[in-house]
């Protein structure tokens, strides 16, 4: 399983499918984050593809674009989010696409933040190594291993 997946740059014409993905009604119920409109959407990844500090990642799984894995610096912490297409769901590729981050991202701590009532995606962390912290209209999660 794991060996089916890769992360690589988003490019521009990763960003049709992406936006497909976070239009999704049960992942936005699920991650408690709203969709975006297309035209809000691009020239948001317009501007965060512009900034070299950001990492960017689309999750291909089995050479398919399953989703895209990120890091950002806000407020002085290293974030990471991921999002994937429902059909891709439940089969280990978020857990792997994680454990590829943590491999190339250097920064200590990483900071994550999950609804509560994403259990999924905190067990996604707690496996790789995030620990919660703090809940506070969610659960803050911190990773501080090398
Ligand atoms: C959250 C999300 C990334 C999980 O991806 P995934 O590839 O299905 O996760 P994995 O297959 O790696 O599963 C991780 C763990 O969560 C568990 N899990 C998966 N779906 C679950 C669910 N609906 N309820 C409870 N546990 C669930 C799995 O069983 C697995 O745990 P296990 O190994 O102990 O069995 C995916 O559902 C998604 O993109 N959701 C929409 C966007 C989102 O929520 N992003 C995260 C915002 S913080």
């Amino acid at each position: 399983m794991m060996t089916n997946v890769i992360l690589r740059n988003v490019t521009e014409a990763d960003l049709p499918i992406l936006f497909e993905q976070q239009l999704d009604p049960e992942a936005t119920l699920m991650a408690d984050f709203p969709s975006r409109d297309r035209d809000v959407f691009m020239a948001h990844w317009k501007k965060i593809m512009a900034d070299e500090k950001n990492i960017l990642k689309t999750i291909l799984f089995n050479e398919e674009v399953a989703g895209n894995i990120v890091s950002w610096e806000h407020d002085g912490e290293q974030e990471v989010g991921y999002w994937l297409g429902r059909e891709y769901w439940g089969k280990g590729i978020a857990t792997a696409a994680l454990t590829e981050l943590l491999a190339l991202i250097k920064i200590r701590p990483l900071y994550a933040r999950v609804a509560t009532r994403n259990v999924a995606s905190r067990r996604v962390l707690e496996k790789c190594g995030f620990v919660v912290y703090k809940e506070d209209g969610g659960f803050f999660l911190r990773y501080d291993r090398e």
